[in-house]
């Protein structure tokens, strides 16, 4: 993590420290903020959750910190993190295909008022890794949370398509939805019980939706569903020069789902975006989407085949959201073009996650 990262990861985690409505003045900020804004504690109508924060706060904050020395500043931060209860850390070793999540990036919201108190970590979290796990200790039976934490990220749903609003349930509906580009309804790979391919959301969109989430109402518990991740970065380190300039360049033609028709049958796009000031890449795949053959690009053919043999080769490729994170009462969210998502078969047929799109700010 640079410097900067530290220090915003930092700010971050002043300003969701902060007190919510109703608890002000909850939390002790003396040492960090300096002697002259020394807090004012009042006891009154302060939750008890919020009373945890503020033990935590005072706990972790007993370390000088001097911006000019950033081993200093990571300690202090793993610290916050690991005294945090709202930061979740994980003690025990991963397995080898396992996603790490970074520091920061797991959070524990006993009840709605503090989760949506630390919205700003959230964005936080999704700008610089471009993935968030918040686990609820409630439950939501309408996804509420999940909803106003976007909307105090700054942040807007997308429509799913010109029939479906923004909440979208992947779960096993074989009657599918209505469609108003077949004029009868569609059934998604979403609501089948089969694998879902590497992709990203609405990649055959003219502006792909930049975040999803999702709430995880029910997980499969027989082992099936098991949620994949990739990341854009890693995917251009394991394609060849060459297709990632192609990928990066040619226009390629895409396929409208019939499911997700909201006026064209289909758009063009690239398939690879590569920042080189940030040294961040970007993505929008979906191999369904594709014509077949191609196009009469050679180098075209060429790199797509080469991106389908690298995600569909049998040892694999990207990592597995581990079940202690997408579990019930949960919600994931990740930034869209920086990761390819997967599913494996699902076993349970009551597995139930419901989505949303949104795009602003982080
Ligand atoms: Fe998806």
């Amino acid at each position: 993590m640079t410097t900067r990262g530290i220090l915003s990861l930092k700010r971050a985690t002043l300003s969701a420290s902060r007190p919510t409505r109703g608890a002000s003045n909850a939390i002790h900020t003396e040492r960090l903020l300096g002697p002259t804004k020394a807090s004012v504690v009042s006891k009154r109508n302060i939750h008890p959750a919020q009373r945890q924060a503020r033990s935590f706060t005072m706990a972790a904050d007993t370390t000088t910190v001097t911006d000019s020395n950033p081993f200093e500043q990571l300690s202090y931060l793993r610290k916050v993190a690991t005294a945090s209860p709202f930061i979740s850390v994980k003690a025990a070793p991963p397995e080898a295909s396992e996603f790490q999540f970074p520091l920061a990036t797991r959070f524990k919201a006993p009840n709605r008022e503090v989760g949506l108190s630390m919205a700003s970590m959230y964005a936080q979290a999704i700008r610089e890794h471009g993935i968030c796990a918040i686990e609820m200790g409630w439950p939501d039976p309408d996804s509420q949370f999940m909803l106003d934490v976007i909307s105090k990220m700054g942040c807007n749903p997308d429509t799913h398509s010109s029939t479906q609003g923004a909440l979208w349930d992947v779960k096993f509906k074989p009657e599918g939805v209505y469609s108003e580009g077949i004029g009868k309804k569609a059934v998604s790979i979403s609501h089948s019980m089969g694998e879902f391919a590497w992709h990203t959301d609405a990649a055959f969109e003219e502006n792909p939706t930049r975040f999803f989430g999702f709430h995880i109402i029910h997980p499969d518990k027989k082992g099936g569903g098991v949620f994949r991740i990739l990341r854009a970065d890693d995917l251009t380190r394991l394609l060849s020069p060459e297709a990632v300039g192609v990928l990066s360049n040619h226009e390629f033609e895409l396929k409208v789902p019939p499911e997700f028709f909201k006026g064209k049958d289909s758009v063009k796009g690239k398939l690879l975006e590569v920042d080189t000031a940030m040294g961040r890449a970007y993505v929008r795949f979906r191999k369904d989407i594709l014509h077949d053959p191609l196009s009469a690009d050679a180098n075209a053919n060429a790199a797509v085949k080469e991106l389908n043999d690298l995600l569909d080769a049998p040892e694999g490729v990207g990592e597995h959201v581990p079940g202690f994170v997408f579990k019930e009462d949960s919600v994931l969210l990740m930034d869209n073009a920086r990761y390819l998502h997967s599913r494996t078969d699902i076993k349970d047929p009551k597995r139930w996650l419901r989505r949303v799109r949104f795009h602003g700010p982080p």
